[in-house]
C-alpha cells in the first residue's frame, strides 16, 4: 500500500527534496520516519483546561506506542475548549474545532490520528472533523478526574456545586463550609467525574467504536491511563497498515449502540446534539425521533450522578463501560467493526459487572425507560428534549402559568426581584437563549428557581428554554426548543400567564393559546439584529443550524467530497 505522506516525502522532485530537508532540520534521520505511517496526535492540552492538564504528559505516551509500532507521531495542539472558562460557550466552538481537525489532517503529511479530548464539546468536535477527514483515527479520552471529597463525603464536581450553591443561597450552609467545599471538588486532572457530558460524550464515542475498548472509563491518573494511551498510538498505526479508516467503524448500526448506551447511562442531554452532528458528518440521517424511540426501550442501568447516586471513579471499579454494555449485548450491533478492527461483539468478550449497585441489572434498572422524552406541540414544532430521570415526577405532567424572561440578562435582573410573580406551580421560561440567539446556546437550562421559592423549600420546577443545561445538572427543565425565539419559534410569542403544559407521558410540549392568538401575536414579532457583525461569531451566526439538525454548520455537514491537496 501506498502511505498518504509517500506524496510529501517519496519521489525525485524538488518539493520531496524540500519536505525532507526540513525532516533533517527537524533532527530526524531518513529510517526514522520514511515510509512509516506518520500518526498525527491532536492535542487539546492548555494550560488553562483543568480537565486535559494532563494530556501533555499523555501525548508523549502515546508517541511511545506510536514508535514502538513502527510509525512516526507528530503532535498537533489544537484548540482547547475549556468548559469551565470559555465564554460566553464552548459550544460556539465546537464547530471550529472539528474544523481545525479536518483541515489539520487534510493539510499536512498525515495517514492516521489519535484525538486527544475529552472535556464536554472537545469530543465531538474532534470527532466531527475527523469523521470529514475520513482517515484511521483512534480517540484517546481525557478520563474522568477522581472522586471529590469533603469531610468524609463524596463530592461531585458539577452536581454538587449546583446543590450546595442552593443550599448557601437557602442559609443552611456557611461560607466557611463552601470554601472547604471549592478545595475538595476537583481533586485531580481529568473530566467531570459524574455522568455529565464529557463522561456521557466519552462512553459515545467507545460505543462508536472508536476508542480502545474500556478506554473512556480509566480515571484520567490511573496507569491503565497509560497504557491505553501507548496502545491507542500503537493501534493507530496499524489501523494505516491494515487500511481501516473512521469511515469503516462509523454506520448506522454503530450510531443506534451509541444511543442506546448514552440512554442506559442516564447520560447528558447535549448528547443528542453532539450525536446529531456527528451522524450528519458520515452522511447517517439521525433524528430526535430515533432518540425518543430507543428511549423508550432503554432501561436507565447507571447510576452516576445526576441520575443515580455514583461517580466515575465508582462505574470503573464496577466494570466500567464495557460492563455496562455486556448488560446491553442482546440488543447490539455486535457483528460492526471497531478500530480494533475486531467486531464490537468480540471487544466485549469477558465484560463483566462487579457491582451492581453501581451498574444495575436490566431486572432492576434505575428508571426502566431511558430518562429521555422528546416533547412536541404548538411551543415546540421541531422538538424540545427533557431527561425526566433527573427531574421530580410530580412535575412529569404539569400545567402552570408562565414567567418569562427575554434573555439571560433579563432573567438574571428579575429572578429574584421580590415584586417577581411566582409560585411553585409557574413554569419558567427563557426564550432567547438559543444557537443563535444566546448565542451559541449556552447551559442556562437548568434556570434558577427564585431565592424566595428556594427558602419556601422548593427544589425543582417546570422550566423551559431553547439553551441547552450542563450534562451534570438536573430538574425538570425542557431543553433545545426548536425553532429557537431568535428566529421566530413560538418560544418568543409567550407572555406572562399564558399557560403552559408538559405532559412527559404523552411527550407534549404546549403553549394554551390558539392559533389565531399565536398568528396575532407572530404578526407582531419583528426579528432581532444579529448577534455578530464579523469574524467567526458571523460565520458561525450566518451558517448555524437548529438543535433538532445538531447545530452544525450546514455547509459542514452537507454531502460531498474536497480534492485532496497537491503535495508533491
Ligand atoms: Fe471539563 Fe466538566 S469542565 S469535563
Ligand atoms: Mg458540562
Amino acid at each position: 500500500m501506498r502511505l498518504r505522506s509517500a506524496e510529501w516525502f517519496e519521489g525525485e522532485g524538488l518539493r520531496a527534496f524540500s519536505h525532507n530537508a526540513r525532516m533533517r532540520q527537524l533532527g530526524l534521520n531518513p529510517a526514522e520516519h520514511l515510509g512509516k505511517p506518520v500518526i498525527a496526535i491532536l492535542n487539546t492540552w492548555s494550560g488553562i483546561n483543568p480537565c486535559h492538564m494532563h494530556l501533555r504528559e499523555r501525548a508523549q505516551q502515546v508517541e511511545r506506542g506510536v514508535w514502538a509500532a513502527g510509525g512516526y507521531p507528530l503532535e498537533f495542539p489544537v484548540s482547547t475548549l475549556s468548559e469551565t472558562y470559555q465564554k460566553p460557550t464552548p459550544m460556539l466552538y465546537r464547530n471550529m474545532l472539528s474544523m481545525e481537525t479536518e483541515e489539520i489532517l487534510r493539510s499536512y503529511p498525515v495517514d492516521g490520528c489519535v484525538l486527544m479530548g475529552g472535556c464536554d464539546k472537545t469530543t465531538p468536535a474532534l470527532l466531527m472533523g475527523a469523521a470529514s477527514a475520513g482517515l484511521p483515527a483512534v480517540f484517546v479520552p481525557a478520563g474522568p478526574m477522581l472522586r471529590g471529597h469533603w469531610r468524609g463525603e463524596k463530592l461531585a464536581s458539577g452536581t454538587d456545586m449546583w446543590r450546595f450553591w442552593d443550599e448557601k443561597r437557602a442559609g443552611t450552609i456557611s461560607s466557611g463550609d463552601w470554601a472547604e467545599i471549592q478545595s475538595g471538588l476537583a481533586r485531580s486532572p481529568g473530566t467531570c467525574m459524574t455522568m455529565g457530558t464529557a463522561s456521557t460524550m466519552t462512553a459515545a464515542a467507545e460505543a462508536l467504536g472508536l476508542t480502545l475498548p474500556g478506554a473512556s472509563s480509566i480515571p484520567a491518573v490511573d496507569s491503565a491511563h497509560h497504557r491505553m494511551a501507548a496502545a491507542s498510538g500503537m493501534r493507530a498505526v496499524e489501523m494505516v497498515r491494515e487500511g481501516l479508516t473512521i469511515g469503516d467503524v462509523l454506520s448506522a448500526e454503530a450510531y443506534e449502540d451509541a444511543i442506546r448506551t448514552v440512554l442506559a447511562l442516564g447520560g447528558s442531554t447535549n448528547s443528542y446534539i453532539h450525536l446529531i452532528a456527528m451522524a450528519g458528518r458520515s452522511q447517517i440521517p439521525l433524528s430526535l425521533n430515533d432518540f425518543d424511540r430507543l428511549s423508550r426501550e432503554v432501561p436507565v442501568l447507571a447510576s452516576v450522578q445526576p441520575a443515580g447516586t455514583h461517580l466515575m471513579e465508582d462505574f470503573y471499579y464496577a466494570g466500567g463501560l464495557r460492563g455496562l454494555l455486556s448488560r446491553l449485548r442482546d440488543s447490539l450491533h455486535l457483528q460492526r467493526i471497531t478500530v480494533t478492527g475486531r467486531t464490537f461483539g468480540e471487544d466485549l468478550d469477558g465484560a463483566e459487572v462487579y457491582d451492581s449497585d453501581v451498574i444495575r441489572p436490566l431486572d432492576d434498572p434505575i428508571s426502566p425507560e431511558g430518562g429521555l422524552a422528546v416533547l412536541r406541540g404548538n411551543l415546540a414544532p421541531d422538538g424540545a428534549v427533557i431527561k425526566y430521570v433527573a427531574a421530580d415526577p410530580a412535575l412529569w405532567r404539569h400545567t402552570g402559568p408562565a414567567v418569562v424572561f427575554h434573555g439571560y440578562q433579563d432573567l438574571q435582573a428579575r429572578i429574584n426581584s421580590p415584586s417577581l410573580e411566582v409560585t411553585r406551580d409557574s413554569v419558567i421560561v427563557l426564550a432567547g437563549g438559543g444557537p443563535k440567539g444566546g448565542p451559541g446556546m449556552p447551559e442556562y437550562g437548568m434556570l434558577p428557581i427564585p431565592d424566595k421559592l428556594l427558602r419556601e423549600g422548593v427544589r425543582d420546577m417546570v422550566r423551559v428554554s431553547d439553551a441547552r443545561m450542563s450534562g451534570t445538572s438536573y430538574g425538570a427543565c425542557v431543553l433545545h426548543v426548536a425553532p429557537e425565539a431568535h428566529i421566530g419559534g413560538p418560544l418568543a410569542l409567550v407572555r406572562d400567564g399564558d399557560l403552559v403544559t408538559l405532559d412527559v407521558e404523552a411527550r407534549v410540549l404546549r403553549v394554551e393559546i390558539s392559533d389565531e392568538e399565536m398568528a396575532r401575536r407572530r404578526d407582531a414579532w419583528t426579528t432581532p439584529p444579529p448577534k455578530f457583525e464579523r469574524g467567526y461569531g458571523a460565520l458561525y451566526y450566518e451558517h448555524i443550524t437548529q438543535a433538532d439538525k445538531g447545530c452544525d454548520f450546514e455547509f459542514l455537514s452537507r454531502p460531498g467530497r474536497n480534492p485532496e491537496p497537491n503535495a508533491h
